[in-house]
């Protein structure tokens, strides 16, 4: 039978794993932006999963309305996941700074599904593009189809298949202790990174749950827009109303099932996390779960408040980035726990060039990148709204933002190879 390591071995390794270069700022700076940007990754992640579901939904149970809303939402999805992933890399890059021995430990005990991950997110990805072409006019009106449905189905399946992965890769780099067990179980070794090791159902079931919230606050956000439009569009106040019914069914039940997971997570904590329930940290995460509940109501009772009926959707990302926090907090305890590895021990060596280029990179071609996709996919989806027949025509200053974002893309690839053949040459 293998041995768990001791904490003297897990700090054998992770020091011995830890790239001497350090990091090349204060480690903070990688914590906090690690945490801001897994925020807005999960926050995507979400609108990802419940817009595809909700699209799934409305094609199954047709009628017009829903026909609408589905249409719609199989649009945002498509955006949603192009965020998803720009939003992904981010927190990627800071986990490799300061958490670079646990991250490379889990991609190598589980490396084939690292593969199959990309595969996944790849087929899902196409998937999603199918069932926004194979979608159809009826009476002027996008219809999902059936085929449109399939693909949706197939799709969701997919993101789920990679947010597990996501999930077992971020967890079982949480427990150094165990990865001699896995890496080598019965003292036999197994090298060929097919297995996963360690799920904690309730954990991944908990970010998974955000969807339903997030979903609500975007909806919320869209009947705000129908309701302001209906003259322009002609219409009767009545899919403004389903689409405030919808909003808060999804919101209320999204803000009961956050709050049991995130209890029943708490509850399950493993023996190597029981230290989190004698911290604050746990309490402070009752806030934004207690914003979740109560959500639906308050936006019951602000109806006609334009500006909180946007807001809904602004403040469950950043309650996301307060449970972002939380988890972070979990991590760097369990981490010192298990192994003595405290981010902020790190050697730094200043490196302005490549903090430069990393933060222009990241504001100048990411911001203004995200910046288009996102207004176009709310304004395309708004504009558009699941009619056959319109049309989204880009406005002057879109126009011009989608230019900035392409120019600076180019730039920015000549100039990583020039970088590149300068250091090269050197
Ligand atoms: C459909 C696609 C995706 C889904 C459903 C998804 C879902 C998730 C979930 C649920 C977590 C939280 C895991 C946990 O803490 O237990 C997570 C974390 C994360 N995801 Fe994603 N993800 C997706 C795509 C991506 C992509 C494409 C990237 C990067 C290129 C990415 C990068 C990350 C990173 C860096 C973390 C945090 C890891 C850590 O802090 O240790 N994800 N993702």
């Amino acid at each position: 039978m293998t041995e768990n390591l001791p904490l003297a071995g897990a700090q054998m390794l992770t020091a011995a794993l830890a790239d001497p270069a350090g990091a090349p700022s204060h480690p903070a700076i990688f914590l906090v932006l690690g945490v801001v940007t897994f925020a807005l990754h999960i926050a995507a992640v979400a609108l990802l999963l419940g817009s595809t579901g909700v699209a799934v939904y409305g094609g199954w149970r047709g009628g017009p309305h829903w026909q609408r809303l589905g249409a719609t939402m199989a649009f945002t999805a498509k955006t949603s996941m192009a965020a998803a992933i720009v939003l992904g890399v981010a927190p990627l890059l800071f986990v490799q700074v300061i958490f670079d021995p646990f991250w490379y430990a889990t991609s190598m005990l589980s490396a084939v599904w690292t593969l199959v991950f990309l595969a996944a997110l790849l087929v899902s990805y196409l998937a999603l593009y199918r069932a926004n072409a194979v979608m159809h006019a009826h009476n002027g009106q996008s219809i999902l189809s059936a085929r449109a449905v399939f693909w949706l189905v197939v799709a969701f399946v997919l993101f789920i298949k990679c947010g597990a992965l996501m999930h077992t890769f971020a967890n079982q780099a949480l427990f150094p202790t165990h990865w001699l067990e896995w890496y080598a179980p019965n003292g036999q070794i197994d090298a060929s990174g097919r297995s996963l090791h360690y799920v904690l159902l309730p954990r991944f079931l908990f970010f998974i749950s955000l969807a339903l919230h997030v979903t609500a606050g975007w909806i919320y956000g869209l009947r705000r827009w129908v309701l302001s439009k209906r003259h322009v569009h002609n219409e009767d106040g009545l899919y403004s109303d389903f689409l405030e019914k919808v909003a808060f069914r999804l919101g209320q039940t999204g803000g009961v099932l956050v709050f049991v997971l995130g209890v029943i997570w708490m509850l399950m904590l493993p023996p190597e996390q029981q230290w989190f329930l004698s911290e604050p940290w746990p309490y402070v995460g009752l806030i934004p779960l207690l914003y979740f509940v109560a959500l639906p109501y308050i936006q019951k009772r602000r109806r006609l408040c334009i500006t909180c009926n946007y807001m809904g959707f602004v403040m469950s990302v950043i309650m996301t980035v307060v449970l972002a926090a939380l988890r972070e907090a979990l991590r760097v305890g369990t981490l010192f726990e298990s192994s003595g590895w405290n981010p902020f021990d790190m050697a730094v060596h200043w490196d302005v060039p490549s903090m430069a280029i990393f933060f222009v990179t990241f504001l100048a071609v990411g911001g203004t990148s995200l910046a288009y996709i996102l207004s176009a996919a709310w304004t395309a989806g708004l504009e558009t709204s699941g009619r056959a027949e319109a049309v989204w025509v880009p406005s002057a200053g879109h126009e011009k933002l989608g230019k900035w974002a392409a120019a600076l893309l180019g730039i920015w690839v000549v100039a990583y190879f020039v970088v590149g053949a300068a250091v090269m040459l050197a």
